[in-house]
């Protein structure tokens, strides 16, 4: 049990379901292991999200994360929001500031240092976006960001694709995202791309599926990360897996979403407590995620 004071610092979690989040048991392990008096709590917001924001901010809370169905509605409700995460649309982390809060989002930030853990540069790389919903038009925001030479992204509605591909374009002021049919996959040209999955095809308990099934697809990807963490293993990861080795000659690479979830989180406490977490702290507090999910790490 936490030793809760008069001075501890308190932040939580906005959304609505947020009953199964792991944040708490996530931002409560960095308070632990980082010895700060700070305490994180889930608020489950239904709809008024205003009146939210600002009894959070009267009653002094400290910071937040939002989820589903808030990141983009939260955005009314700030004193201040970060360029990036204005331009995608949708905030995750509520910094305090003297006039209220300011929005941030570190889900781009979570799957960029999971790249970086498992050595997926970005830069000059193709990639291919599986999807087209929130997360991947923060995904292809990020990969613009870090320079990836171009964007595809492949979505069964190709009206989305398109609009988050003509977001991305205006924004970096060039030419580099386009949109595709996901069953057009055929026409990507040559190999090596990088690959992120996030539609909802896999997910528990639908895990015989993948959003696309023909090895011919995954022969062109050599670096993937499936945003689903549930299953651990997706059928999309052993399909890119299954399809021999990267362009380099080296085995194919093939993560899931969980060390993007623990930096989102990792990334929105360095924002909050203006401190940065080591390799070893994240190592930690991976364990304890994987342990409240019941996941072997
Ligand atoms: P998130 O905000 O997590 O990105 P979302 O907005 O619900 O989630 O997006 C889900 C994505 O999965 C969408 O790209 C959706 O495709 P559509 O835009 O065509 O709906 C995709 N998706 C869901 N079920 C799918 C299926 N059976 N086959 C292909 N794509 C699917």
């Amino acid at each position: 049990m936490k030793d809760v004071k008069g001075t501890t610092r308190v932040c939580g979690i906005i959304g609505n379901p947020v009953g199964h989040s792991v944040s708490p048991v996530l931002q409560n392990t960095l308070a632990d292991i980082t010895g700060t008096e700070l305490v994180y709590v889930p608020f489950k917001v239904e709809d008024n999200i205003k009146a939210a924001i600002e009894g959070a901010y009267a009653l002094n809370v400290f910071g937040l994360n939002v989820t589903v169905p808030h990141k983009s509605a939260v955005i009314e409700c700030l004193a201040d929001i970060d360029p990036i995460a204005a331009s995608i649309g949708a905030v995750n982390t509520l910094v305090r500031t003297d006039r209220g809060y300011k929005g941030y989002n570190t889900d781009i930030l979570g799957l960029k240092r999971e790249l970086e853990e498992a050595g997926i540069a970005l830069g000059g790389r193709r990639v291919i976006i599986l999807g087209a919903g929130g997360a991947a038009r923060a995904i292809a925001f990020l990969c613009a960001k870090e320079n990836a030479s171009a964007i595809y992204i492949l979505n069964r509605t190709v009206s989305k694709a398109e609009n988050i591909a003509a977001s991305v374009n205006e924004y970096f002021e060039a030419d580099i995202a386009k949109a595709m049919d996901i069953a057009d996959y055929a026409g990507l040209e040559g190999g090596g791309y990088v690959c992120i999955q996030t539609t909802s095809v896999g997910l528990y308990p639908d895990t015989d599926k993948a959003p696309v099934e023909d090895e011919a697809f995954y022969k062109k990807i050599d670096a993937a990360v499936d945003i689903i963490y549930n299953p651990a293993v997706t059928k999309f990861m052993k399909l890119v897996k299954a399809s021999g080795k990267a362009s380099d000659g080296t085995d194919k690479k093939a993560y899931n979403g969980l060390k993007m979830l623990l930096y989102q989180g990792v990334s929105a406490y360095e924002l909050w407590n203006n401190v940065q977490i080591s390799t070893q702290q994240s190592e930690e507090v991976y364990k304890a995620m994987c342990r409240e999910m019941g996941i072997d790490e």
